[in-house]
């Protein structure tokens, strides 16, 4: 059973279709890399899949359970973290209680910050006193990364975390993504528009042209030149 499965989702913003018969699945312990240019439709498929948008055809699973039509903080609560595009940090917050925000979705005698956060991702305990908004970009999308594995969730979800991030912590993002592939216990959905971090860390890749899946497989077997057609202009 696959820890998250999208199978033949539509989504329409008003009138316009965003995504035609879009399925994908991620395996624990795997990561799934989705790619593909400005505007195909990866951020409406991810909000699809953590409830913030709810297609008006197809299904998503978490563990096999249908959860198309539980609301999104039904859906943190079952398992499914999330990194926006952009880390959405609370500028006005502490780290700490940026960090703290996914208490929400936790109960109450597990409501623990997890020591690996600190761990991979050291800046954070020197910063916990610091505003959201004082750290800089990659600091912030430390921060996102983190908060999104508080809530310890089956499946997690980044929106282009490398997007206007400093090389050395592209790297650090890179590591984290394979310790949390290696420790096997959540599937990771990862969205990229740069090829060579995607393909590096991808188990399966999708590519995304228009609202559709033109690309599917095994990242090892695919062209890489298939793949790169449908990235550049
Ligand atoms: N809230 C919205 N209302 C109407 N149209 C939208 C909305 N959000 C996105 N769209 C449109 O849906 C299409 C897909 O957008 P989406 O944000 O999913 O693309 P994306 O692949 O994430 O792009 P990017 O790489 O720039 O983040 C685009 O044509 C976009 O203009
Ligand atoms: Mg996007």
């Amino acid at each position: 059973m696959s820890a998250l499965a999208v199978s033949n989702v539509d989504v329409f913003y008003g009138a316009a279709q965003a995504l035609r018969g879009v399925s994908l699945t991620v395996e624990t312990g795997k990561v799934c890399c989705l790619l593909g240019r400005n505007g195909v439709g990866k951020t409406t498929l991810l909000r699809t899949i953590i409830g913030q948008l709810t297609p008006r055809r197809g299904e998503v699973r978490l563990e096999g359970a249908d959860i198309t039509e539980l609301k999104s903080f039904e859906r943190a609560k079952r398992g499914i973290a999330y990194v926006p595009q952009g880390r959405e940090i609370f500028p006005l917050l502490t780290v700490k209680e940026n960090l703290e925000t996914g208490f929400a979705h936790l109960p109450r005698g597990e409501r623990k910050l997890p020591a690996e956060i600190f761990e991979l991702f050291p800046v954070l305990s020197t910063m916990l006193g610091r505003r959201g908004g004082d750290l800089s970009g990659g600091q912030q999308q430390q921060l996102a990364i983190a908060r999104a594995l508080v809530t310890r969730p089956k499946v997690i979800v980044l929106d282009e975390p490398t997007e206007g991030i400093q090389p050395s912590i592209i790297k650090d993002i890179g590591r984290t993504i394979r310790y949390l592939r290696e420790r096997g216990q959540m599937g990771i959905l990862l969205v990229e528009q740069y090829f060579d971090f995607a393909h590096e860390l991808a188990d399966t890749i999708q590519v995304m042209n228009r609202g559709e899946i033109v690309v599917s497989g095994v990242a090892g077997e695919l062209e890489a030149d298939m793949i790169k057609r449908h990235l550049t202009v």
